[in-house]
């Protein structure tokens, strides 16, 4: 159970995987010092290693799968598309029935086009939006991540030095050679705070073509935005004749009909990604009718052409569906419920041993943060060197016990947990803490 020894298999493969790979690695977000941990298999909210140790799995493929792995019923529509072929130069009948799903679920959205990820959603919806309206710039949130497209990067993780005024942020790369056009195209406004990120979108009034939010955006603390914030956001882009662009790549594993439902809200433009695709590649971007009309070829070259080899797959289409099928009400009180258990055990593990730190989030989705100041937004939630070192001796406290958590300290619930693994994510989150208060005696 403990972390892999250097001697593990899990080290033997990050030495083969150096010599073919950069780092050994192919997506930054896995990569774990000294080496990561090689998963060689997955059944319902576990995980097994390289080196055959079991662990309860709260990544989920970075919240991807919301019924974790092996899903029956996921892998019999699978099994029974592969005997069918893949993907056709032609459209099929899944695409329809994926989209239809999606449309009646979500009150916002009229037409559906699907990409293979996140990041091509998110773009898509930009490029949509520059598109309808006619505009090059769009504004997003300090510290919010939406994938890897060069606009939706800036000010992705800006270091103190560089991220200018609390109420006016200044657009950082996150990239080096991210070319400087892109930084004037894209305005970052804070957090929360409605006042200052009404005066900035006002400010480019005319050039905006959309605002981009995630209303709880993770790596920007996983803090629910307030209604306040959102309703100005929507009051604001009405004003100025730009559109909203809703973020639910993350936010739809909170509720049937996406998180855009809690806060009230119908944004013109809406990207999906993870849990819509059933354990497979999968995005989309869906939204208002006239909007959508952009990618229509119905009347020659459409405002905004779009393919994609892998686009609207039948696997990726057929899993999704059933996946989303599976995920009723009840699937989603039950996440709900064990979040909320989850997140007070944490919060009441931390004020008694007397750790500073808080478990924040919405149903089945926690973070969380071991550092002393009260986290509201991007900028609350850095983590100075010391505040690091905590989480990671937590992250990897965790994984000596049993439980795989985000090396951010993102936990992601999924349906088939129950009770008793939450039972037993808490006994590991108390050794962990343990774990941490112990580093800090050695430290002192
Ligand atoms: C909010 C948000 N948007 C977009 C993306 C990009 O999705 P993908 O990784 O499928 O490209 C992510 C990925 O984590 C995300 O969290």
């Amino acid at each position: 159970m403990y972390y892999p020894s250097f001697d593990s298999a899990s080290a033997k493969l990050h030495e083969r995987a150096l010599k073919y790979l950069p780092g050994g690695n192919t997506r930054t977000t896995v990569y774990m010092k000294p080496y990561p941990i090689y998963a060689v298999k997955g059944a319902g909210c576990r995980v097994w290693d390289a080196d055959g140790d079991v662990r309860i799995d709260c990544i989920n493929n970075f919240t991807s799968h919301i019924h974790g792995y092996a899903n029956p019923i996921i892998n019999a529509v699978v099994k029974k598309q592969l005997e069918n072929g893949t993907a056709f130069g032609l459209p099929t009948a899944s695409e329809i029935d994926l989209a239809e799903l999606l449309c009646s679920r979500v009150e916002s959205i009229d037409r559906v086009r699907f990409t293979n990820s996140g990041t091509e959603a998110v773009m898509m919806a930009i490029k949509a939006a520059r598109a309808f309206t006619g505009r090059a710039k769009i504004a997003k949130v300090e510290g919010a991540y939406h994938g890897s497209y060069d606009y939706a990067e800036v000010s992705l993780d800006p270091r103190p030095k560089e991220w200018g005024e609390d109420d006016t942020p200044s657009s950082v790369p996150y990239a080096k050679g991210t070319p400087g056009s892109v930084l004037t195209d894209v305005i970052t406004i804070p957090f929360n705070d409605p006042e200052s990120a009404v005066r900035l979108l006002r400010l480019h009034a005319g050039e905006l073509a959309a605002v981009l939010i995630d209303p709880i955006p993770n790596r920007a603390g996983l803090i629910p935005a307030s209604q306040q914030f959102i309703n100005s956001l929507v009051d604001t882009v009405k004003e100025i004749g730009a559109l909203l662009i809703f973020d639910e790549v993350i936010s739809f594993r909170l509720c049937y009909r996406g998180a855009q439902s809690i806060w009230d809200v119908k944004p013109d433009l809406t990207a999906f990604g993870k849990i819509i695709g059933g354990g497979f590649p999968i995005g989309a971007v869906g939204g208002r009718e006239d909007v959508m009309a952009v990618f229509d070829p119905t009347n020659g070259k459409p405002a905004l052409p779009h393919g994609g080899t892998f686009s609207a797959n039948p696997i990726s289409m057929t899993a999704g569906l059933a996946a989303m099928q599976l995920l009723d009400q009840k699937s989603f009180d039950h996440l709900d419920e064990m979040g909320s258990k989850l997140r007070a055990a944490i919060n009441k593990i931390l004020t008694a041993r007397k750790l500073a730190g808080k478990a924040v989030g919405m149903g089945s989705l926690i973070k969380v943060h071991l550092t002393s100041s009260d986290v509201t937004d991007y900028r609350s939630a850095f983590q100075d060197t010391e505040t690091a070192r905590r989480l990671s001796v937590f992250v990897h406290g965790l994984i000596n016990r049993g439980v795989l958590v985000a090396n951010n300290g993102l936990i992601a619930l999924s349906t088939p947990m129950n009770n008793e693994d939450i039972d037993l994510i808490t006994q590991a989150v108390e050794g962990a803490v343990d774990d941490v208060l112990v580093s800090m005696d050695t430290i002192e």
